[in-house]
């Protein structure tokens, strides 16, 4: 086994500080910033009991890789021999372990035990003198069995205790500020509103785990752990972590990340091994009956699960133990990375149905996200929505619940709240469309296997409003090439299913289009005489492509964006896709080719900007700001030592921002103002505007060009 060099501490000035580098609507990839390392989430926090290694801390460092891991400094505490030692050498030299120590407070034990004998100070003063990196103040555990009044009493006596363990802490121990509040979301979201806010000399809490949920992890009540999840994070403040107390099993990791939790810990790799159980990405396996491993590891690699069973109890459960931990990681690997390529909410579906009882609290986070009015939770879940970014790259797998998935009800909510018939027509006139022309049996890409057909139906009928149907609902034709809908992937016959008259009409009806005469149509019904010169017609759908997507993903007003294509030309490739998109000889943006967004050119942002021109509300603002459907390009307003560098090309950094508009969205474009509402630059937004005003590390906005360049 290789030794893996010891962690570099983070900058002085960064300690605590969590930063999102990547992310897929609430679930992100985070730095969190500790005197051993830099931490990247989502992690699990294997737990170490420190009389009981079943798994040496430094073989989880070397060989697995393992950043931080999770002690109890009340066992410490309470054991003179390890009590001795921590006090003297410091936890790490305990442990023998280099990287992140995180200590829990004894909470638990009370929880399992009844009182626990330390002082609310006493055990946070400990956990500082023994060297942790991350403590945890003592709270009250709220069982999701007490009462209210109980319940009330857990979350304000654990609040009250909130600043004196902050002052005891000091500047250099973090500290895990716990939520609780049984299954009252109400509760919980005051929980997190008291602990979110709870500042000491040295600042708050650098962490917020969710507690009291052990007993409904152990019962597989999933449908109620996360509500509770949804109802903590819609106070606990954004630029800190967010922990699952004592939630380890990899079924639970897709859904609960996606759904915005940062860090996991547990004990079970351990206690399921002495159980002899497996864990897998899908469940848990017992050993017994086993004649081959349902999934693989290097730590069973060259055993049969006969020869496991013929092991003494103890070898047999530290072999178990490195499996487990080993699946746990590479369970944690594999959503990182759908994070990073924008599928977590695809794991977290395909996860759902490896147990009834995990799909059933899916089935409900779905049925909630779509009822967003109605729910006590909606609050985080319209945030989970809108912070998503609605375009994305590669396949979109059909599954029973695709028009669920929270970029494809953000791409449908945008759609129908901004877009808006054509304001002109190719043939040069004007007024309101005579007709819809809905084209279906076509799979995508539609410009080649029903571009003709809509040139042919708009020579027939100039006024016509040309949509296309997908298995995710209708959309205007001008939305042929953006993903999600041209990369959805399915067998043949979903293209082939007449489209449902009722869904049809529901449908139209979110366009505003209901009133109108509907023509269905598939590509191969010509009309009788082939069509004329085209051109015209051609460049007309190009516009309405540019205004459409201009509208409805920069929130232009139509009416503003006709008056800028008005001599709009277009260079295209051998393919026929527009490249660069010219207004009045200015290059203003190119259509993105691989999801069918908008790239703007410094001359483009510069045009958007000229129409809603000025400065969005500052941050600590009380003015309420009119709310529209089309708002304008979102602007973020820069604070003035940020200028000269952001005005170069430089990123926009969290901590240089003092107001960003609410409707800025990650992943679309924005404009970037200077307090006098001079344009400093242009960019992609990573955050939204709530993130904006909270973090103060990482990027906020990628920058595609400075507007104060020497040009
Ligand atoms: N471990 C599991 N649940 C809890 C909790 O609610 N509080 C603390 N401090 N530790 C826990």
């Amino acid at each position: 086994m290789g030794k893996r060099p010891d962690p570099e501490p983070c900058r002085p000035q960064d300690l605590g500080l969590f930063e999102v580098v990547s992310r897929d609507g609430a679930a992100r990839i985070g730095k969190l910033h500790t005197s051993h390392g830099i931490l990247t989430t989502p992690m699990l926090l294997p737990v170490v009991n420190p009389n009981l290694r079943t798994i040496e801390p430094r073989e989880m460092w070397d060989r697995y890789g393992v950043d931080a891991l999770i002690t109890n400094s009340y066992v410490v505490w309470k054991h003179e021999k390890l009590k001795e030692p921590a006090l003297s050498n410091g936890i790490h030299r305990l442990l023998d372990y280099p990287g992140i120590v995180v200590t829990d407070s004894g909470t638990f034990q009370s929880y399992i035990y009844g009182d626990v004998e330390v002082g609310v100070e006493e055990i946070v003063a400990f956990q500082r003198d023994i060297g942790v990196d991350i403590g945890t103040m003592l709270d009250v555990f709220g069982r999701p069995d007490m009462s209210r009044e109980e319940l009330e009493e857990a979350v304000s006596e654990t609040a009250s205790r909130a600043l004196p363990s902050l002052s005891e802490a000091g500047k250099e121990l973090l500290l895990n500020g716990p939520i609780q509040g049984g299954l009252h979301h109400d509760l919980r979201s005051e929980s997190g509103e008291l602990m979110g806010a709870a500042r000491g000399e040295h600042g708050g809490f650098a962490i917020h785990p969710i507690g009291g949920i052990v007993p409904l992890m152990e019962q597989q009540r999933y449908r109620e752990l996360f509500g509770i999840i949804l109802a903590s994070r819609s106070s606990i403040p954004r630029n800190r972590p967010i922990h699952m107390f004592g939630c380890g099993h990899p079924l639970l990791f897709p859904l609960s990340i996606a759904l915005g939790v940062d860090i996991f810990d547990s004990a079970a790799y351990a206690l399921f091994a002495r159980d002899d159980r497996l864990l897998t990405p899908d469940g848990t396996v017992k050993l017994e009956g086993l004649s081959e491993w349902p999934i693989a590891s290097s730590a069973l690699f060259g055993k049969t699960p006969q020869e496991v069973r013929g092991m003494e109890r103890d070898d047999r459960s530290v072999i178990l133990a490195h499996h487990n931990l080993e699946i746990t990681q590479s369970e944690l690997s594999r959503c990182r990375e759908a994070v990073r390529n924008g599928s977590i909410w695809e794991l977290a579906e395909k996860r759902s149905h490896s147990s009834p009882r995990l799909r059933e609290a899916f089935l409900w986070v779905l049925e909630e996200l779509e009822q967003l009015d109605e729910t006590e939770v909606g609050d985080s879940l319209l945030d989970i929505m809108a912070s998503t970014n609605p375009l994305r790259g590669g396949g979109e797998p059909v599954s029973e619940d695709i028009d669920s998935r929270p970029h494809v009800l953000h791409m449908m909510a945008l759609i129908s709240l901004r877009w808006r018939v054509p304001g002109s027509w190719w043939d040069g006139s004007d007024g309101p469309p005579e007709r819809v022309v809905v084209i279906e049996g076509a799979p995508p890409p539609w410009r080649s296997t029903c571009l003709h057909t809509v040139v042919e139906r708009l020579i027939e009928v100039p006024k016509s409003v040309v949509v296309v149907s997908t298995p995710i609902g209708i959309i205007p034709f001008s939305f042929e090439d953006v993903s999600p809908f041209c990369h959805i992937d399915g067998p043949e016959a979903i293209w082939l299913d007449p489209t449902d008259e009722e869904q049809l009409a529901e449908d139209l009806e979110t366009l505003g289009l209901n009133d109108l005469p509907n023509l269905i149509v598939s590509p191969g019904d010509a009309p009788e005489n082939p069509p004329p010169e085209n051109a015209e017609v051609r460049s007309w759908i190009d516009r309405c492509s540019v205004v459409d997507k201009l509208s409805v993903f920069c929130a232009t007003k139509p009416g503003n964006l006709c008056e800028m294509t008005d001599g709009m030309s277009a260079r295209k490739s051998k393919t026929d896709r527009m490249i660069n998109v010219s207004s009045d000889g200015e290059h203003i943006l190119s259509p993105r080719l691989t999801d069918g967004g908008i790239s703007l050119t410094l001359d483009g942002a510069s045009m958007l900007y000229s129409f809603n021109p000025g400065v969005p509300n500052r941050f600590e603002s009380e003015d309420e700001m009119e709310e529209e459907d089309h708002p304008g390009i979102p602007r973020v307003l820069l604070s003035e030592d940020a200028i000269p560098f952001v005005g170069q090309g430089r990123n926009v950094m969290h901590g240089y921002i003092d107001g960003a508009d609410p409707h800025i969205t990650p992943g679309q474009p924005c404009v970037i103002v200077s307090p006098s509402g001079e344009l400093v630059a242009h960019g992609v937004s990573q955050s939204t505007s709530l993130e904006m005003s909270l973090f103060r590390k990482g990027i906020a906005v990628k920058v595609r060009d400075g507007a104060l360049k020497e040009r």
